[in-house]
């Protein structure tokens, strides 16, 4: 029995845009229609099977880019994506491209031409071009958290500045008086605008400093050695917002290691919300993201645009949360100690 893909690969057109001529939703232009439906009546495609399944079918594949399946924010997206696709009887398929451009490109390359129903893509290094490449294929794209704000395609990210400035607020309201940022890799947007979040609440007060900022790497290792380096620089810093938990489970390790006291001596505040932030000691205050949320939102609209439904290419930016916890709980008692 031919499925959508044996028809789009005979008609040299993507699966989606089978998927329109079928649901006789959104745009075909006519010629790629009289194509698709010679296609349709030579692999006599079951007529049930098109009333069956709007367009998905058992073998619907979707392709999902991850950036770094070390991190546990991406395991969470993960879920959510999955969550949505298995309702639909879609497939979902990993690459991790580890932060590799060309890793991701090469990806791409092989995806765009595997027929692939639709595709997520969670790393960085999405050019326009390549978004491009894509919609020449007609096969529908969301990108998600890294990926660059692109006018031609579903973008769906948390307020990351907002979230940034949140952390700061947080952090001065429980009388931090020199407050620090361990930054994530400028490559990433997300990385860039909690950075600008930052700068943008503290930028006038008299004690602020360029040298307050420390890059980090999103990995724990490089909280650790962040807040080392930051010692060095500052030894009367009592806050610091880190640009993600995995960095904040590694300051709040390297400021113990250096007999610092936390929240006492020093306040810190994460951005994410992994649970790994409810399993060190004390917990880590952080700035939750919609992980979950935001990865069933992904799923859910490149569904609908696999099934000619919808064609919408918008920005969503999803609010982030502060969770409080203990190590940001100052009291007067605990500041004296010390
Ligand atoms: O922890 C991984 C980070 O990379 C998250 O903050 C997420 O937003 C991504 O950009």
């Amino acid at each position: 029995m031919a499925n959508i893909r044996d028809v789009a690969k005979y008609a040299q057109v993507s699966a989606a845009t089978v998927s329109r001529v079928i649901n006789k939703k959104g745009y075909v232009n006519k010629e790629t229609e009289k194509r698709v439906c010679e296609a349709l009546d030579a692999l006599q495609y079951s007529s049930s099977e098109i009333a069956s399944r709007n367009g998905i079918t058992a073998s619907s594949t979707i392709a999902l880019i991850l950036p770094d399946l070390t991190n546990p924010f991406f395991h969470e997206m993960a879920r959510g994506i999955e969550d949505v696709a298995k309702k639909h009887g879609v497939i979902v398929i990993f690459f991790n491209s580890d932060d590799l451009g060309y890793k991701e490109k090469s990806y791409l390359d092989i995806l765009t031409n595997k027929y692939m129903h639709g595709i997520i893509v969670a790393s960085n290094s999405l050019t326009q071009e390549d978004v491009g490449r894509i919609n020449d294929k007609d096969i529908p794209l969301v990108v998600l958290d890294r990926a660059l704000a692109q006018d031609s395609c579903t973008t769906i990210r948390s307020n990351n500045f907002e979230g940034a400035k949140m952390a700061v607020q947080h952090l001065l309201d429980i009388g931090c008086k020199r407050i620090a940022h361990v930054y994530g890799p400028q490559e990433f947007i997300t990385a860039r605008e909690r950075l600008r979040g930052y700068e943008d609440s503290v930028k006038e007060f008299p004690w602020y400093s360029p040298s307050l900022l420390i890059q980090g790497d999103f990995r724990f290792e490089g909280g650790r050695e962040a807040v080392k380096t930051l010692l060095g620089r500052h030894k009367d810093v009592d806050g610091i917002f880190v640009g993600n938990d995995l960095m904040a489970a590694g300051a709040l390790k390297g400021l113990l290691q250096m007999g610092i006291k936390v929240p006492g001596n020093i306040a810190i505040c994460g951005f994410d919300g992994i649970q790994l932030t409810e399993t060190t000691e004390p917990e880590i205050t952080t700035v939750a993201q919609p992980i979950y949320e935001m990865g069933k939102l992904a799923s859910k609209i490149l569904i609908e645009k696999m099934q000619g439904i919808s064609s919408e290419n918008k920005v969503h930016q999803l609010s982030v949360t502060l969770i409080e916890r203990k190590s940001t709980q100052r009291t007067t008692r605990l500041l004296q100690k010390g």
